[in-house]
């Protein structure tokens, strides 16, 4: 084992800084390979700890000078390791120290610290970034405030940002000129960003509710201002939006976003700065998808939110990465739900959780909401942080109820303002908030895996005795054999057969607010005197992030789907049908047999079609993916019988209702030019789906009509969507569309992301040469990682019946470039490589040629320690 990799970090181990820096000054002249940064540390003793050794985290960093109160340190004095410098005899007093470090940030491949993207400077520093830049104690809980001063060539970088407000600029000799920032909040090294570069700027102001005006900028790469209008109205959304939700205010004079093209992640929250993917901000009616705005909208809400869930209030130590991420999830999900549609917007996001999440957690990259230790923390940005960790933020309001939750949030807000906090602090606010104990739902924080609530239900006609027993289990994780019963909040609702809604009282058990609260191992609620068996609604809006494994018959889906008040469970009758069906012909298919088709389910759906909230209804046709069908079956998974089940399905739906859905795709032809809200967004995707399918079902039909909405679309998601189509039929007119469009945004990278990842995604064998070939496309490079990630990612993420052929060839293709990406960008290959957590539940021939891939990756050296921590877990 390499030594890297054998060191852990552990929540028990934490403690209390010894030093502390109170105040930064970065001097930094930016050049292409020898970037100079001065840094000035004020650092003084932790009163409340033991006196210590000064220990300063580093990173492939080359030092020029050290000096202590301005009286330079000979290099006998301090010692250098790969990821330290000691000062061995440190005053117990507080003193200046100035650390002078050379950067190269031309060769900064990784995209971690200082580096270039398209000819400008910018910086990442979360989670372990800055100490790339300079010699730091690099923890969220040293706090210091940061004073920035930028030095660049004018005509190289006339753009110079920093955190904070800007003070001072100004002019230098040879061409050269400088600015000045100051952040007056104290903040963690993770949030510090600077910038510099060629970029337009689009500009704007808020004025937030007690009068402070803000200047905003978003700034872009030249020539690209005119699609960055959506994300400063998203910013302006945003602001207004978290002084009503939260009473969250912004707090400095200025607010501006940078977007860049070579970017690890979706964005970062650093301190008035914001730097973001440009992904996730640039978008037109011609070059971007409904989907991509509503994505600019959250992402553009989760970095501002951040401003007060993240940074005014931080994390003690990145065990609590949850307290800040978690939390500001629900946050731009709550937000995108008041500008959009509730239940939409809810059913997009459990999709996401179960198909991302629930996967994580049931395979062998478990781990708690907040884990307890780590090898390598870029490896914990992940699903079940991020978007479990919302979930239970969305249950602690279920259990408290909306007033008393806001109450907590308040206090929370005022309480730890200024502060690293952690969970304990974040959970004690509710507590003191409410009375209430929540020792019990802590739990949720410390226990990995997915609960599984079995729901029986008995009903007794001679009595009229209804009883419904709730049994819930967690699977073990790793590390975590045994499990206990968690608090899980469960919304219900009753309907008769006719579709009329019950409200039913039990005389055992209790229901508060239509919620029943789950909190030991089995429990029951019971009903006297019932005429009839009532329909049991449960998990209303997904109250809470569990399998429900209930024996719903398909009548009883039927009245849901027709009935439900509830929006989130009408879609969850259409999606467990669908499941059912889908699971039911994979097992089919693979046993050589042929499903079976239940028309009643197309019937239900072609009734559906006549509903009024078209995004709604997209939904509910929308059917569950491979990756969910595969999760569902669970073991000994033969995704090309998967593939065909759900191609069958599809195909059976078409041809059934293929006049009610051409009728429909005719209905919402759109005469009106694009707006990207989210009522025409729901139109766009209502009509988008329902071509799919007639295109399966009805090919002579559909596949028409597709190749004239290619033609005439007047917008990327039309477009988009009947390119898409094309792209599932092999043919002539496939090819031609894909060679169209690739000449028709041969200058747009964002675009021909898009492109990168239809092609990647068809389930077809031949599609493995295409990606081999598409590798040598002009406009693909291994080096970008968006590039990467839409070609190579989204085959292996979202094209199990290729990534996982018989033959092996598409585990060799990915792992191959796993290995080539892990020398240039460990973060981006470790990401790549988590498409095969799902190998131990695949049939036992792929599983061996997963494992033998693995094994490959697994015996590279060097490796870095983030393909290394993940590559070892998954053959654990
Ligand atoms: N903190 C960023 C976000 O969620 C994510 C991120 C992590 C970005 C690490 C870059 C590096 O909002
Ligand atoms: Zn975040």
């Amino acid at each position: 084992m390499r030594p890297d990799s054998a060191r852990i970090i552990r929540l028990a181990d934490y403690t209390a800084p010894a030093w502390l820096i109170e105040t930064v000054h970065i001097d930094a002249t930016l050049d292409d390979t020898r970037t100079r940064v001065i840094a000035t540390l004020h650092l003084k003793p932790n009163p409340n700890m033991a006196s210590g050794p000064l220990v300063l985290d580093g990173d492939e960093l080359v030092l020029e000078s050290l000096a202590l109160d301005d009286v330079t340190i000979p290099t006998s004095a301090y010692t250098i390791d790969r990821r330290t410098l000691t000062l061995n005899n440190t005053p117990n007093r507080p003193f200046k120290l100035t650390v002078i470090t050379l950067l190269d940030p031309a060769a900064n491949t990784q995209l971690m610290g200082l580096y270039r993207s398209s000819g400008n400077y910018c910086t990442q520093c979360e989670a372990e970034g800055f100490r790339r830049i300079t010699f730091f104690l690099d923890r969220p809980d040293v706090m210091a405030v940061f004073t920035t001063r930028i030095v660049a060539k004018k005509d190289e970088a006339p753009v110079l940002l920093g955190n904070g407000n800007r003070v001072e600029a100004g002019d230098l000799p040879d061409g050269w000129h400088y600015a000045i920032w100051h952040d007056p909040h104290p903040k963690p090294a993770y949030l510090f960003a600077l910038v510099g570069g060629r970029l337009g700027k689009v500009g704007g102001s808020f004025t937030t509710r007690s009068g402070r005006k803000v200047e905003l900028g978003i700034y872009v790469e030249s020539g690209k201002e005119n699609r960055a209008g959506y994300a400063l109205d998203a910013l302006i959304r945003s602001m207004r939006w978290d002084e009503e939700a939260f009473g969250c205010e912004y707090d400095l004079d200025v607010f501006n976003i940078v977007a860049v093209s070579d970017f690890n992640m979706g964005a970062m929250e650093n301190k008035g700065l914001n730097i973001f993917n440009d992904k996730y901000v640039l978008a037109s009616p011609e070059t971007a998808t409904d989907a991509d705005y509503a994505n600019i909208e959250a992402i553009i809400a989760h970095e501002y939110f951040h401003n007060w869930t993240g940074n005014r209030i931080t994390c003690r130590d990145w065990f609590q990465l949850c307290l800040k991420e978690g939390l500001t999830v629900f946050r731009d999900q709550e937000f995108s739900a008041d500008q959009r549609s509730r239940a939409v917007k809810r059913i997009a996001d459990v999709r996401n959780l179960r198909s991302q999440q629930f996967t994580e957690d049931s395979g062998p990259l478990a781990h708690p909401v907040r884990p307890y230790e780590y090898h390598e923390i870029n490896n914990f940005y992940t699903p079940t942080v991020y978007e479990k960790g919302a979930e239970l933020i969305r249950m602690l309001k279920i259990l408290l109820g909306a007033e008393l939750f806001r109450q907590g949030m308040d206090l929370y807000l005022t309480r730890c303002d200024g502060t690293a906090a952690t969970i304990e602090e974040f959970i004690q606010c509710f507590v003191d908030a409410s009375g209430r104990d929540l020792t019990h739902f802590a739990k949720w924080y410390g226990q990995a895996g997915t609960p599984h609530v079995a729901i029986t239900e008995i009903f007794d006609p001679a009595s009229g005795q209804y009883r419904i027993g709730f049994t819930q289990m967690t699977p073990a994780t790793p590390g975590q054999p045994a499990k206990e019963a968690m608090v899980i909040p469960i919304a219900l609702a009753f309907f008769a057969k006719d579709g009329q809604e019950l409200k039913l009282k039990p005389s055992l058990g209790q229901i508060d607010n239509d919620v029943f609260v789950l909190e030991s191992e089995k429990s029951e609620l019971v009903f006297e005197a019932l005429k009839e068996k009532p329909i049991l609604s449960a998990l209303r809006g997904f109250s809470a992030p569990i399998v429900l494994q209930i024996d719903t018959t398909d009548e009883e889906r039927l009245v849901m789907l027709a009935h439900d008040t509830d929006p989130f469970n009408r879609w969850q009758a259409a999606q467990g049908y669908a499941m059912k069906l889908l699971k039911a012909g994979a097992i089919a298919k693979r046993e050589g047999r042929e499903p079976y088709f239940d028309s009643r389910f197309a019937d239900a759906l072609a009734h559906a079609l006549r509903g009024q909230d078209h995004a709604l209804i997209a939904q509910v046709l929308a059917l569950p993916s491979e990756n969910d069908i595969a999760r569902e079956i669970g073991a000994d998974v033969d995704p090309d019988a998967v593939r065909e089940s759900r191609l069958g399905l599809r195909k059976a739906i078409g041809e059934q209702i293929g006049h009610e859905l051409h009728a429909l795709w005719l209905s919402l032809t759109s005469t009106e030019s694009y707006r990207p809200d989210s009522k025409s967004a729901g139109s766009r995707a209502l009509r988008n789906v329902a071509l799919d399918l007639l295109a399966v079902g009805m090919p002579e039909i559909g596949l028409g009509l597709a190749e004239q909405q290619y033609r005439s679309a007047d917008n990327m998601t039309d477009r988009f969507a009947a390119l898409a189509i094309l792209a599932q039929h092999s043919g002539p007119a496939r090819e031609e569309a894909l060679t169209h469009f690739a000449h028709a945004f041969e200058t747009d990278p964002l675009v021909l992301d898009k492109w990168f990842s239809l092609q990647a995604s068809i389930p077809e064998a031949e599609t493995l040469d295409r990606v081999k070939r598409l590798m040598g496309h002009p406009g693909f490079s291994m080096k970008n990682p968006n590039r990467l990630r839409s070609l190579v990612g989204a085959f292996a993420a979202s094209n199990p019946s290729q990534f996982n052929r018989a033959d092996g060839a598409g585990y060799d293709l990915v792992s191959d470039i796993i290995i080539n990406t892990d020398r240039a960008n460990p973060q981006v290959a470790a990401r790549i490589l988590g498409a095969f957590k799902t190998w131990r539940t695949l049939e036992p021939k792929r599983r061996a040629l997963a494992e033998a891939a693995l094994r490959k990756i697994a015996d590279q050296d060097p490796l870095s320690p983030d393909v290394s921590d993940i590559v070892t877990r998954t053959l654990a």
